[in-house]
């Protein structure tokens, strides 16, 4: 049996913690050769992000929705190399609002909102492309999460997705959720065309470094230096029972059937008029100082 997926509460403490050291973004960033105002909480590194970029084939003004962005940082770093307009979408309160934080210092205007990844309150059609980035194990019910991707994407739209797969999906020592992703058949069954799931294997040497280092850390009382060097343990012991995916899919380009349940006529919306999101305004006073960093000149121009 599939393990319960961690709540929203859960992801919230993780967040707050992060919010607090700056030590685990310290050695992400030095390994997956990160700028230090891009923020990740998953494993995709500085080429890796160029290659997403590549296979998202955004044109400016589009809509990118990044669907369970955390902190936001790939979706701002992507929508502002391509020129397209930001909605993100997480389940963790927390951080959404260190999503709006960063946007802010950064001066870029983005719409982070709550939302489930099966579930990400976008009208349908809306988005021009959808990324998410190492969190599709965490769906509840993978299968309405990709049909929810397909929803909101128009017709001809991209997603791409990162994870890890099981190289065995019968080996039990590897975690339920992560035994049960099959990006392939998930989106092949969500009704998208085009599936291509390749393989990343030469992501896995800053991801092995990363976990090396974590594992022989010396938390103190930082907790979440304490998460971090756990999941350092756990990751290195199941290291080479997984590989490393990247997927991407384009949804069809006639919109109706049967993922569209309102009946509603999918149209492609490309213009800030035509979506039903926010620009700017969804900023929150911020009060975490430690991530107040430099922006890089690429980032001014919003
Ligand atoms: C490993 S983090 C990756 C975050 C971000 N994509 C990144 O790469 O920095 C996984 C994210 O998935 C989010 N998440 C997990 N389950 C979710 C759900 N059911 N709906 C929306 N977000 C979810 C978590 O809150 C967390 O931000």
């Amino acid at each position: 049996m599939t393990p319960a997926a961690p709540s929203a509460r859960y992801f919230d403490g993780w967040y707050a913690d992060m919010a607090g050291s700056a030590a685990k973004d310290e050695i992400m960033r030095r390994h997956l050769g990160l700028p230090p105002y891009l923020l990740a909480t998953s494993s995709l590194g500085w080429e890796g992000i160029g290659e997403v970029t590549e296979a998202l084939r955004l044109s400016p003004g589009d809509m990118l929705l990044d669907l369970a962005c955390g902190r936001g940082g790939y979706g701002l770093e992507i929508a502002t190399r391509t020129g397209t307009r930001l909605v993100g979408v997480d389940f963790s309160a927390e951080a959404v609002r260190q999503a709006r934080g960063l946007a802010r210092r950064l001066g870029r205007k983005a719409d982070f909102r709550i939302g489930d990844l099966a579930a990400t309150g976008l009208g349908a059609g809306s988005a021009g492309a959808v990324l998410c980035v190492d969190a599709i194990q965490f769906a509840e019910q993978p299968d309405a999460a990709y049909g929810e991707m397909r929803r909101v994407l128009a017709p001809g739209g991209r997603v791409v997705l990162t994870c890890w797969e099981s190289v065995d999906p019968d080996d039990e020592r590897v975690p339920g959720r992560l035994r049960r992703v099959d990006l392939g058949a998930g989106l092949t069954a969500a009704g998208f065309g085009t599936v291509e799931v390749r393989e990343r294997p030469d992501w896995r040497a800053c991801e092995r470094a990363i976990w090396e280092e974590a594992a022989a850390i010396d938390p103190g009382d930082d907790p979440a230096l304490q998460s971090f060097r756990d999941e350092g343990v756990r990751s290195l012991a199941t290291f080479g029972l997984i590989r490393r995916v990247m997927a991407s899919a384009t949804a069809p380009l006639t919109g109706a059937g049967p993922l569209n349940p309102g009946g509603d006529p999918v149209l492609p919306v490309r213009s800030r008029e035509d979506t039903d999101v926010g620009w700017g305004g969804q900023a929150e006073p911020d009060d975490d100082e430690r991530l107040s960093r430099e922006c890089p000149p690429h980032w001014d121009s919003a």
